[in-house]
């Protein structure tokens, strides 16, 4: 088999890039070592930035999520038993999508059947060596001759390997938390997302559809699930998300689905080495309290597939080839938010100073101006390049 561009992982990043490069005529073939129903059912990301809606209404990628999205132009602060407000659209003019990335991949799958051209699940043994895509699928080894090859498969997938150890820089920042989150069948207790700052730790409700809520828990990094039962996990949101508000009540309902992600700060650099290219998660990982991950994966594809179109259009490769130094730029930035919201919100010991620090800045970014700006800017979004 041929193809232009292979691509390893059906995630967001390899959907998007796939259906960019259709597009522009561009051939590829997605390959992915999970089921489709697998891909389907990942619960994840849920806020989408305004630039990112564009980009997937431009391509033609946003009809159901136009129609089913729930639309925000805040989000809230709470500390001390108060919540604040940041208005995220009247300090930016943007607003922030709320859509599950599920959701976001079935409309991808949907979208790719719709060209005809390749998607693989349940590949096995996946490889690349230079430009060649190797993989089993019912037992079938298949050898792709590509171009080029995009590193779409995530963190743990095999793309960031094709690059040798001695041409790859790695930054990483480990944190003593993960969050353990949830997804619940009951109305959102409040219009908007909720970060709140606390003693016991951080927490977050968040929101799917008008149906279901979902929330999240600063646990330790080495937490097992299962020492969480249902009703620990509901003592534990009521408390952290208590406020001096009679009239606030979280809605609870069974918890359909529940698990532990770690956290970590990731950049390896550069994301490129001949002719493979890496995006998304393969590349980065932020830590989930700036909402960026998936943001992130698109951005990265919209600049690749732009580069891919130019090299293709005939009109040479100099895009390819600042691939990695344009990204980059917005991955320090989404970085750095990242790693401030992080460090903003989450108890790491129990050291009055660091508390204390904290509590300085929350009241800061609630009550100057310029400092909720700079939150709501970075928040909402870059436009994309
Ligand atoms: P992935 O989604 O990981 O996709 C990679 C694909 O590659 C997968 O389908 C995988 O099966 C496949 N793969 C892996 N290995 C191989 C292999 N060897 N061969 C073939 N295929 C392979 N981001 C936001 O923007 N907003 C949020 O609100 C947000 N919230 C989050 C909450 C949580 C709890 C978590 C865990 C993440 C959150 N994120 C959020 C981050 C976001 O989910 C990820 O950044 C996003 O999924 C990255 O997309 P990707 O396509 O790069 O990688
Ligand atoms: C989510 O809804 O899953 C979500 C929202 C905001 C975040 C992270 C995750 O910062």
């Amino acid at each position: 088999m041929r193809t232009q561009v292979g691509i390893v992982g059906a995630g967001p990043a390899g959907l998007v890039l796939a259906h960019l490069l259709h597009l522009n005529g561009i051939d590829s073939v997605v390959v992915d070592r999970q089921t489709r129903d697998h891909v389907e059912k990942r619960i994840r990301a849920g806020v989408l930035e305004h630039g990112t809606v564009d980009l997937l209404t431009a391509a033609g990628l946003a009809d159901r999520l136009l129609r089913e999205r729930m639309v925000h132009h805040g989000v809230e602060l709470l500390f001390d038993r108060v919540g604040h407000r940041v208005p995220l659209t009247e300090l930016t003019g943007r607003e922030i999508t709320i859509y599950g990335q599920h959701e976001l991949v079935k409309d991808l799958i949907s979208a790719r059947l719709d060209t005809e051209r390749p998607l693989l699940f349940e590949a096995a043994d996946v490889q690349v060596d230079g430009t060649e895509l190797t993989f089993d699928v019912d037992g079938t080894q298949t050898t792709v001759e590509c171009d080029f090859i995009a590193g779409c498969d995530g963190f743990h997938g095999i793309s960031r390997a094709g690059i040798p150890s001695s041409a790859l820089t790695v930054f990483e920042r480990e944190y003593p938390h993960a969050w353990l989150g949830v997804l619940a069948q009951a109305p959102p207790a409040s219009d908007e997302l909720v970060y709140a700052y606390h003693d016991r730790g951080f927490a977050l409700h968040s929101m799917r559809t008008p149906d279901i809520t979902r929330l999240y828990l600063q646990v330790p990094a080495d937490t097992d699930v299962a020492d969480w039962p249902d009703a620990r996990i509901w003592d534990e949101l009521r408390t952290r998300l208590d406020r001096d508000d009679p009239r606030w009540q979280l809605n609870e309902g069974p918890i359909l689905e529940k698990s532990v992600a770690a956290m970590r700060s990731f950049v390896v650099t550069p994301m490129q080495h001949e002719r493979l290219f890496l995006a998304g998660d393969a590349a980065h990982i932020v830590p989930p309290t700036g909402a960026k991950g998936l943001n992130l994966a698109v951005a990265d594809v919209a600049v690749l597939a732009e580069g891919f179109a130019e090299y293709y259009a005939g009109r040479g490769s100099g895009l390819l080839r600042r691939y990695s130094e344009i990204c980059l730029q917005r991955v320090w930035r989404v970085q750095h938010f990242s790693w401030w919201m992080t460090s903003m919100l989450h108890r790491v010991d129990d050291d009055p100073f660091t508390r204390e620090l904290q509590l300085s800045q929350l009241r800061y970014v609630t009550s100057s101006t310029a400092a909720a700006t700079t939150l709501a800017e970075n928040y909402v979004g870059f436009p994309m390049a």
